[in-house]
């Protein structure tokens, strides 16, 4: 399905990631991957792309720096010479920008969560462009002739208000929309824009969303089909296909990988006790991620001294 496709995933922390899942199984399908990683964790991005199916480079990229981003395209300049597919997974606020504290977050924090989350991906997409361009339909050295590039990106669904995710919410809204102004923008030039929407997966990032726990707790007891929050793999699977040619007539959409969650309308009975204890304001600072027994390095990116300002993904980052 991707045979021969030159694809960009950002957002691999560690394996557990939604982009790990999406990189491994692009493989799997036959496409060449890179992977980008952000600050003090590039070293884990790194120990996560050796466990890929076929190990991968990791080029540094914090997606609000404008010359790395430009280092990263030329890069793919150098090593491809063109881009057929980018998959954009990241996502970060400030603790004060999630928890239960809307009406006090201050627009600094906003504007973070919306830079990172939502605009990095007009960003990501604008620095790349020569090389998105370069992998349109028919193009010589287009890895499938007929078959322009694909962008997409990780959404939690944003057409309603969740308990706790505030800001990342809104910020979610906004990368909606950007993403329809894309696929509006580039649609000319065969190059697609699409989101997948993802039910809540068991990462890093967002298990310092506080009351996450009780969340999926819900959406495994509300969603129509069965939902793993374990498993990223249906995420990566779609946004496979959607980076694919098959998903070469669709743009400007989002696809909902959720269980079917987002099409029922009230919780069952027996998820309803859980749905009460969400909605209970938490400290703005998120607790350690609730891992049993965490790895050495998951351990450090969870201690104080990781969440400081430098290297910020885990304090806030979220679904
Ligand atoms: N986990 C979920 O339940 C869920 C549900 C829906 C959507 N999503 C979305 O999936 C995407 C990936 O998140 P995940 O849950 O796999 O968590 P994750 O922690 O594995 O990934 C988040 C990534 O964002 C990166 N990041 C943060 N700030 C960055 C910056 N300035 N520059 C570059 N990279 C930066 C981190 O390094 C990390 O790799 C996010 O957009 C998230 O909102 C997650």
């Amino acid at each position: 399905m991707l045979d021969g496709r030159r694809i960009l995933v950002t957002g691999v922390l560690d394996r557990h990631s939604i982009a790990f899942a999406t990189a491994a199984r692009a493989q799997e399908l036959g496409a060449e991957v890179l992977l980008t990683g952000f600050g003090r964790t590039k070293r884990m991005t790194e120990r996560a792309a050796g466990q890929l199916p076929a190990a991968a480079e990791v080029l540094e990229l914090d997606v609000n720096s404008a010359a790395d981003v430009e280092r990263v395209r030329a890069a793919i300049e150098t090593r491809w010479g063109a881009l057929d597919g980018l998959l954009h997974a990241v996502a970060y606020a400030p603790p004060d920008a999630l928890g239960g504290g809307f009406l006090d977050t201050p627009a600094e924090s906003a504007a973070i969560a919306y830079q990172t989350s939502a605009f990095s991906l007009k960003a990501l997409v604008a620095g790349l462009l020569p090389l998105l361009d370069a992998a349109g339909a028919g193009a010589p050295g287009a890895g499938c002739a007929g078959a322009g590039a694909a962008v997409v990106g990780l959404d939690f669904d944003a057409s309603v208000a969740w308990p706790s995710y505030d800001w990342m919410g809104v910020a979610k809204a906004a990368l909606e929309a950007i993403s329809r102004y894309l696929a509006r923008e580039l649609g000319s030039r065969g190059i697609r824009v699409n989101l997948v929407s993802a039910g809540p997966v068991e990462t890093l990032a967002a298990s310092a969303v506080p009351g996450f726990s009780q969340l999926a707790q819900v959406w495994s007891r509300t969603a129509p089909l069965a939902w793993d929050v374990e498993d990223p793999t249906p995420v990566a699977d779609a946004a496979c296909f959607l980076l694919s040619p098959l998903a070469r007539a669709i743009t400007g959409e989002i696809v909902h990988v959720d269980g079917g969650y987002h099409a029922i309308g009230c919780p069952s009975p027996a998820a309803t006790d859980a749905v009460s204890q969400i909605a209970v304001p938490v400290p703005s600072v998120p607790s350690t991620p609730p891992t049993a027994s965490p790895a050495p390095a998951e351990r450090a990116l969870s201690s104080p001294a990781y969440r400081m300002k430098e290297h910020p993904p885990l304090q806030g980052a979220g679904r």
